[in-house]
């Protein structure tokens, strides 16, 4: 197959692209904007006649048309993907998560070409910290911040286009990924990223907060799931049964880290701030079979701070104007 794949110079499309190149002979052509949250260097190493790469914008037409046509599958990662921001400065969301996703699937429309969305489970809002229960494809939308309620506009969009034009997508919402490339505005990079520069971890709030985490190489061979054996018009949410609560995560990065696992800092807590994701992934298991191989988060956060430790060249450049984002916020 040769697969469009958007945003794949970012976090979880450059593990994606890893791993199509790994575990089949798809040819990959990334289009990717490379914002700041994009790098080239998280493609480095792939194959040429395996990996192809265009800049461009998923809101352009005159870009994404001859990319589409010359493509048997696209799969959509690109967005703007940080709450915080989000609530810093909405637009970017707007344009990238609804019209970006709206241009390319008129291009997929126009072609005849399957679209998988990537999408994320922050779409159903949040559940209670003593709540039982987990998101499902049966729970009611309820976004809560601009990044979510743009992700859920561009969900819709695609439900619509597969009923109104009979396009061939499928949808997924996963929860929280962690691992190699993954921006140092992020959570889990940034308190790593912290504790090598020698600053305290900063927790939003009391740390209660509860996030449903899976290896972003499961995310990867879920999407390839899908892709290969989903139905078309159907979404399947994606998780690892990897709930945990931020003070536990802080705790436990400062401790793999050989620091006391006390010395991190209380900072203003996110507006809004979403209080516990959880993912039930029955429906993806039980039909097309998926599991998911990175079962001991201790694990593969010890080798994530590895990776981080050997690659500072890759996320130095982004740290300092990060904090000082952070900071005036008081975070
Ligand atoms: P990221 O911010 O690390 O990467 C986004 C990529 O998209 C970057 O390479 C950026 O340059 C590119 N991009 C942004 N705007 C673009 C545009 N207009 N045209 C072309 N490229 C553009 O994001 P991520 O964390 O890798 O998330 C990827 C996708 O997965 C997003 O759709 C996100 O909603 C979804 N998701 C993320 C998580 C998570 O935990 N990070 C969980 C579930 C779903
Ligand atoms: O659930 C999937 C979502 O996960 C994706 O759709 C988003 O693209 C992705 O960014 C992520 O959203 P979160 O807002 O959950 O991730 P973030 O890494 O920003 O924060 C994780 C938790 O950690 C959240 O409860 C806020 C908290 N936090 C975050 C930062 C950056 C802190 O306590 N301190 C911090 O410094």
């Amino acid at each position: 197959m040769r697969l469009l794949v958007t945003g794949g110079a970012g976090f979880i499309g450059s593990n994606f692209v890893h791993h199509v190149v790994a575990h089949t002979d798809h040819h990959v052509t990334v289009l990717d904007k490379l914002t700041y949250a994009g790098n080239r260097a998280s493609l480095d190493g792939l194959p040429g006649d395996r990996v192809a790469f265009v800049q461009g914008d998923i809101a352009d037409a005159a870009i994404v048309d001859p990319l589409v046509a010359d493509a048997d599958a696209v799969v959509h990662y690109a967005a703007e993907s940080h709450n915080d921001n989000s609530l810093h400065d909405p637009r970017p969301f707007l344009d990238t998560n609804v019209i970006g996703t709206y241009t390319l699937l008129e291009a997929v429309r126009r072609h005849g070409v399957r679209f998988h969305h990537i999408s994320t489970d922050e779409v159903y809002g949040d559940l209670e910290l003593d709540d039982p229960a987990r998101f499902t494809e049966q729970t009611p939308y309820n976004p809560s911040s601009p990044y979510s309620s743009t992700k859920a506009g561009s969900d819709l969009l695609v439900r619509a286009w597969v009923r109104s034009f009979g396009v061939a997508a499928t949808i997924s919402n996963c929860s929280n990924n962690y691992g190699p490339y993954q921006h140092v505005e992020k959570f889990i990079p940034r308190q790593i990223t912290n504790v090598i520069r020698g600053i305290r971890p900063k927790l939003y709030g009391a740390g209660a907060n509860v996030r449903d985490w899976i290896h972003a190489d499961d995310h990867s061979s879920a999407v390839l799931t899908i892709l290969e054996k989903g139905r078309i018009g159907e979404t399947y949410l994606i998780g690892a049964d990897g709930e945990k609560d931020n003070k536990t995560v802080v705790e436990l990065i400062l401790t793999l880290m050989g620091q006391d696992p006390g010395a991190y800092d209380h900072v203003t807590d996110r507006a809004g701030h979403d209080l516990r994701y959880a993912i039930d992934s029955t429906k993806l298991r039980t039909e097309l079979g998926w599991m998911p191989q990175y079962g001991d988060f201790e694990a593969g956060l010890a080798v994530t701070i590895d990776w981080y430790r050997q690659h500072e060249d890759w996320w130095a450049p982004s740290k300092d104007g990060v904090e000082a984002f952070y900071a005036e916020k008081g975070q």
